[in-house]
């Protein structure tokens, strides 16, 4: 099943066939950090595809650790750091069965990631989020609104207000979750996402 994920994933990357990437990436992040909200801190990335908001982060002062499965995906976005001049430790690895690095994360940013995986591997994707964080750590979560039908706009798999309430009750308290448009690079509207913000409680 890995393997068959990963082979999945590493042809988009390998052909260019990454529509997800005409999205503008860090909107909602950077106005939680403006906010005060976020705050530069231990970061980890799920599913950061080719770097660019991983990169972002070093440059708002976070210490990133960003992971995909694709291996031409970690191989673009090292580059994209080398190339900015900034450090981000990149990993190469399945989320459902990353042991994690030791230290927990403070904050974790997942735009994409879990709605494409949590069919299959929902459950290893949680145990892995609860093992790298801890109570208080956070969690921007960026997922499609099964609101928007899959499909209208090429759009990314959908979930609904309580499949995110169920899987993430038992570990972290939802602060917010709210719809919003992606915008698209050239200020077109994407499709519809949840934006949640979590904090991990201790249960
Ligand atoms: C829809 S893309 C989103 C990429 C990036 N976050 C963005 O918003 O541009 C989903 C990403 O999750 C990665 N991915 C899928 N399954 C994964 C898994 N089991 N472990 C780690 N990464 C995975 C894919 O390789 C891909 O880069």
């Amino acid at each position: 099943m890995a393997n068959e994920t990963e082979n999945a994933w590493e042809a988009k990357y390998q052909t260019g066939d990454t529509p997800w990437e005409m999205a503008g990436e860090c909107d909602r992040l950077a106005g939680l950090v403006q906010a005060g909200l976020i705050r530069p801190c231990h970061a980890l990335e799920l599913g950061c595809g080719s770097g660019a908001v991983a990169v972002h982060m070093a440059q708002l002062g976070f210490q990133v650790t960003a992971l995909d499965i694709a291996p031409t995906a970690i191989e673009q976005a090292r580059r994209l750091a080398a190339n900015s001049g900034l450090e981000v430790n990149f990993v190469c690895a399945d989320v459902t069965q990353w042991p994690g690095e030791g230290e927990p994360f403070d904050f974790v940013y997942d735009r994409g990631c879990y709605h494409v995986i949590r069919r299959d591997s929902g459950a290893g994707y949680l145990a892995t989020l609860v093992r790298v964080t801890r109570p208080g750590s956070q969690v921007l979560l960026l997922a499609g609104n099964a609101a928007e039908p899959s499909g209208i706009r090429g759009g990314p798999p959908g979930v609904t207000e309580d499949e995110i309430r169920t899987d993430f009750a038992p570990w972290f308290d939802i602060v917010t979750l709210e719809p919003f448009h992606l915008q698209g690079r050239q200020g077109q509207q994407g499709p519809l996402f949840w934006s949640c913000r979590m904090v991990r409680v201790c249960r």
